[in-house]
């Protein structure tokens, strides 16, 4: 018999899309298709339990082996560095992190640059490969707020549509990184469950292609 897989999913509807690609290459979970505040999903005949996780939280699930595999932002990866590995790009999920400030902005040249951010790894790592000294303001949403309360010159954030910058008279002034969902398996899974990994992983490679 296979092993049990468990994959944590990011809630909201870059994980419901990633559910409806799993269940297209065969584990499926029909409890889960139930609405309700469940968090744990399983089916038992296809070997696979699916977690409803917090998106930010699904490469913790992941790097300490609760979930066998995970959903995840680039920008976690990027900003938390887990120990797992990156098995695919699923090409969904796409946005983009970029610097953005009033239309206004001027570089205080010779200044530090106050920069507001929920992604100070990524902020910190962009202005250091440019020499530019940096305050970081850690803030957990709404970052938009700052440059426009003067609480920062610019921002480091996820830009998706771009309506949120557009609806509050800001605009993006350098990209630095496209971002998409990727696939991620925890290390050691990786090595014990590798024949049930590797079938999901070609399954949903061949799904992604056909986008
Ligand atoms: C994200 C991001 C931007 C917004 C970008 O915020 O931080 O604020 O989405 O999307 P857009 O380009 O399509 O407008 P989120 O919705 O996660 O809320 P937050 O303010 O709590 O971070």
């Amino acid at each position: 018999m296979r092993p049990m897989i468990n994959v944590a999913l990011p809630k909201g509807r870059l994980g419901e899309k990633a559910y409806a690609m799993l269940k297209k290459s065969g584990f499926d979970c029909p409890t889960m298709e139930d609405p309700g505040r469940k968090l744990i999903f399983e089916n038992p005949e296809k070997g696979v339990r699916y977690f409803w996780v917090k998106p930010s939280d699904v490469a913790i699930y992941v790097e300490r082996g609760a979930a066998d595999l995970g959903i995840v932002g680039k920008d976690i990866l990027l900003e938390y560095r887990p120990d797992v590995y990156e098995l695919l790009d699923l090409g969904m999920g796409r946005c983009r992190m970029a610097v953005a400030g009033k239309k206004d902005f001027r570089d205080p040249v010779g200044q530090t640059l106050k920069v507001a951010t929920k992604f100070p790894n990524i902020a910190r790592s962009y202005y250091s490969g440019k020499c530019r000294d940096i305050d970081i303001i850690h803030l957990n949403g709404s970052i938009e707020l700052a440059p426009i309360l003067g609480l920062s010159h610019v921002i480091v954030d996820i830009v998706e549509t771009g309506t949120t910058l557009k609806e509050n008279d800001l605009m993006v002034y350098e990209e630095i990184v496209p971002i998409s969902a990727r696939l991620i398996a925890n290390v050691a899974s990786y090595q014990f469950k590798d024949d049930v990994i590797n079938e999901i992983c070609q399954s949903l490679k061949e799904q992604v292609e056909e986008l």
